[in-house]
């Protein structure tokens, strides 16, 4: 692959350290890396291969010469700031839920669907973090036989809500009582069955979008799954239980032989 001038949009957050990580992991071939977050981080400074590379501001003009755009910003930061980077040449990896159910825009588990990035037009979605973890054990079930129902139970960590989220566990857990954290409920010593809004049916909206992002990825059409999303007092790692029925009776040694 020839060597491409990188943009991580949201650079300061929990989500965009991870992705200066991974590009530095895997050495990504690139040709250049711009750092972009709000004006709140003007004037700071982000790690990457040794280096302190200063963060810039997002505007009209942070995507000139720019091949790849990694967003992590919120969904109206997305919104706003994605089509200037595809009108300026760029490719556009949006890790918001921003475009995710646009039926025109690929939402994209490599390790599930990548072919579905050939229809891009500038934009590819990636799914919500519960949504990523599901596919990736659902898809090789659904090779040997079509799952005709799904049931999923989430143990989801603090990070999920970013690195305001791991803080405020950190500061509930040192004795802290908060009243700016983005937990409904105090997480530390304790379970919250609800993330995100409640929609009309009673799931949430996280229980949705696991619902909804599922089908679209694997192609399940209207196949019923159901997800109870859980927020649990630990700072990283999600982890999932998952019941599935399939068309055909399968043998659990295929099932693992699948993996
Ligand atoms: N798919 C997944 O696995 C997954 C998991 C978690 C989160 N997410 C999504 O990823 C996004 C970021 O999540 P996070 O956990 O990294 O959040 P976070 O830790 O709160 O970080 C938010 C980032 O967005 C930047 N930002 C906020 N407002 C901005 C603005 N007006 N202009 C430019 N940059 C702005 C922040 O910059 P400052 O530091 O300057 O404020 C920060 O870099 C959200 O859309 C979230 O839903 C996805």
């Amino acid at each position: 692959m020839s060597s491409k001038s990188v943009a991580v949009v949201g650079v300061t957050g929990a989500v965009g350290q991870e992705m200066l990580a991974v590009l530095e992991a895997r050495d990504f071939p690139l040709s250049g890396i711009r750092p972009l977050a709000s004006e709140r981080s003007a004037g700071k400074t982000v790690q990457f291969k040794g280096e302190e590379l200063p963060v810039e501001v997002l505007g009209q003009n942070s995507f000139s010469g720019i091949d790849l755009a990694l967003f992590s910003a919120g969904a109206s930061i997305s919104r706003e700031y994605a089509p200037l980077a595809v009108d300026s040449g760029a490719v556009v990896v949006d890790n918001s839920s921003a475009f995710r159910m646009d039926p025109e825009i690929p939402l994209v588990v490599p390790e599930v669907n990548s072919g579905a990035i050939a229809g891009h037009q500038g934009i590819i979605a990636n799914p919500n973090c519960s949504t990523i973890i599901m596919v990736v054990a659902l898809q090789p079930i659904q090779e040997l036989s079509p799952l005709t129902r799904v049931v999923v139970s989430t143990y989801q960590a603090a990070s999920g809500a970013g690195a305001k989220g791991m803080d405020a566990l950190r500061r509930e857990l040192a004795g802290e009582q908060l009243d700016d954290s983005p937990f409904p409920h105090r997480l530390a010593g304790n379970l919250v069955p609800r993330i995100d809004v409640v929609q009309d049916d009673g799931y949430t909206k996280e229980e949705l979008k696991m619902t909804l992002e599922t089908r679209k990825i694997m192609g399940l059409g209207q196949v019923p799954i159901s997800a109870t999303c859980v927020r649990v007092p630990v700072e990283r790692a999600h982890s999932e239980s998952i019941q599935v029925s399939t068309e055909s009776p399968l043998d659990i040694s295929a099932i693992r032989e699948a993996f």
